[in-house]
């Protein structure tokens, strides 16, 4: 299949790109900075250098997570203990980076036409829960502790954290074919601590 993947630099894109040329996809990736191109060509995609209005597709993600850039801000807030747990907070739906990778090739592959598919993994977590965490498994203090009304002049922040978005992935593994092998945090956070590890 001739795919053009739009994001193709970013935390989901590089992965996608490299899984889909891995599967005998012919991959373009649309960058707007031409000194991507290399990298895309070794990524195993045909570079496209074009600025876009990119529009909400098929897919509704949860918040990616895992190692490399998909958590490695928030590891680096919790390491500078610069990310606060807020009580009062709200439940988030995530999803693995390489299982947000592997929903996007399924969906490709086998979603119909017209569907939207939520790819999460199987349980949402309260986000004190998650950064605790966390910050737990790659060594970092315990976060700093507020009441989620101090951020409420910050509107976007205070509804980031304070919002609760819990959704179902049923459908995405009826009709996909896909299961998140990474199935909640408690087995995607000791993934990070381990990749961090054997990076260093
Ligand atoms: N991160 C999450 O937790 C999360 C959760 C749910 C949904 N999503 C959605 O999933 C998608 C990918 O997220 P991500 O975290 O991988 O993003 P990211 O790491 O921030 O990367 C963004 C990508 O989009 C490209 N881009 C941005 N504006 C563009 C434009 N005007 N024209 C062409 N390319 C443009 C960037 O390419 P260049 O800089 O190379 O041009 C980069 O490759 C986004 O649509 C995001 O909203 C993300």
């Amino acid at each position: 299949m001739k795919v053009l993947v739009a994001g193709s630099t970013g935390a989901l894109g590089v992965p996608l790109v490299r899984a889909l040329a891995a599967g005998g996809h012919e991959v373009a990736g649309l960058t707007r900075n031409p000194a991507n191109r290399d990298r895309l060509r070794a990524l195993g995609a045909r570079p496209l250098v074009a600025d876009v209005m990119v529009r909400p597709g098929l897919l509704r993600y949860g918040g990616f997570y895992g190692p490399g850039p998909a958590s490695e801000a928030l590891v680096e807030l919790l390491r500078r203990r610069r990310l606060p747990v807020l009580h009062g907070a709200g439940v988030i739906s995530l999803v693995f980076i390489q299982d947000a990778v592997a929903a996007t090739v399924a969906a490709l592959e086998r979603g119909r036409a017209g569907q939207a598919y939520n790819v999460v993994d199987d349980e949402p977590v309260a986000w004190p829960t998650f950064l605790r965490a966390l910050a737990e498994a790659v060594g970092a203090p315990p976060p700093r502790e507020l009441p989620a009304w101090l951020l409420r002049p910050a509107n976007y922040a205070h509804a980031a954290f304070t919002t609760s978005m819990r959704v179902s992935n049923a459908k995405a593994r009826r009709e996909l074919g896909w299961a998140p092998s990474v199935p909640t945090w408690r087995e995607g956070v000791p993934l990070i601590a381990a990749a961090r590890r054997n990076a260093a």
